[in-house]
């Protein structure tokens, strides 16, 4: 594997955060199986990274000293194993995404992007949802906690799914999503405990989290496949091969990650829920075992 892994505990968490730093400089244009439509598929999800999870870190470190979780030094800890782990990974996403650029994909303007939705969501929701008393703090808490839950169950999909991994030829690259995917894993529950600490558990915050999270979806799925189609318009890409093997991968019935995901999605809108329920310790024990962690 072409990584140099450090792996440090110094938060105390439940979780450590491991320090990869790849090297992407022998990663093929085509990684994915040789797979235009696929790689692309894989870049704009890349993409969304960078500034995705700088925003989940600022969400949860905007309310960590909330009265209500400041005292609880178990969660504290998670908080702090959680924004390590997040800014690992959009340390490597980064350099990934650069890698991507020297092949001609502008990765850049799509990274920006980004980040101009983001905050053009976060001051336009402020704004609607004042009168609702949600303010700005709750709103990207919700959108944290509901996005948080997205990476989870796409990366236990990653995990699961053989007809995926079978595609996943490139070592760095493979190692790279497995290790991402196990850590969304390990955290999976961060978010969701600050918000619950925060905001509580009755009706108003059942309400808030669910149509947050339709809400997120919509928008990431938006966003994603327009990303797509900017890359593979971009590279004379767009055409029936790449549709055909994004089809089959990410949405047929039988070997899609996206399809394979939607009964754990739903598990979200159970009055009770708790990203623990779902249980994947066998999973990552599994997988952590397999890349030596
Ligand atoms: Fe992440
Ligand atoms: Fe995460």
């Amino acid at each position: 594997m072409n990584a140099k892994i450090s792996v440090s505990n110094r938060a105390g968490a439940s979780f450590p955060v491991r320090r990869m730093n790849f090297d992407f400089n022998d990663v093929p244009e085509y990684w994915v199986s040789g797979s235009p439509g696929l790689t692309h598929f894989m870049t704009a999800l890349s993409a969304l990274f960078p500034a995705g999870e700088r925003y989940f870190i600022d969400s949860v470190r905007a309310v960590r000293d909330h009265p209500s979780i400041k005292d609880n030094e178990a969660l504290q800890k998670e908080i702090r194993a959680f924004i390590g782990q997040e800014a690992m990974h959009t340390h490597e996403h980064i350099a990934f995404n650069a890698s991507a650029q020297r092949y001609g994909h502008d990765v850049d303007t799509l990274d920006r992007y980004t980040n101009t939705i983001i905050q053009f969501a976060r001051k336009y929701g402020a704004k609607a949802f004042k009168p609702f008393g949600v303010d700005p703090k709750m709103l990207d808490l919700l959108g944290t906690t509901a996005l948080e839950h997205f990476t989870a169950t796409i990366a236990s999909q990653l995990l699961k799914n053989e007809h995926i991994q079978a595609l996943m030829t490139d070592e760095t690259m493979a190692t790279m999503w497995y290790w991402h995917a196990i850590e969304e894993n390990e955290h999976k529950a961060v978010a969701f405990d600050v918000f619950e600490g925060v905001f509580g558990k009755g009706p108003k915050a059942y309400i808030a989290r669910t149509s947050s999270l339709i809400f997120y979806m919509v928008a990431l799925f938006g966003v994603q496949n327009t990303f797509l189609v900017f890359l593979l318009a971009k590279d004379k890409q767009l055409n029936t091969r790449a549709l055909k093997d994004i089809y089959t991968y990410a949405y047929s019935p039988s070997k899609g990650i996206i399809t394979g995901m939607y009964k754990e999605m739903l598990e979200y809108f159970k009055f009770d829920f708790h990203p623990n329920d779902l249980d994947t310790n066998a999973l990552l024990d599994h997988w952590k075992q397999k890349l030596g962690f």
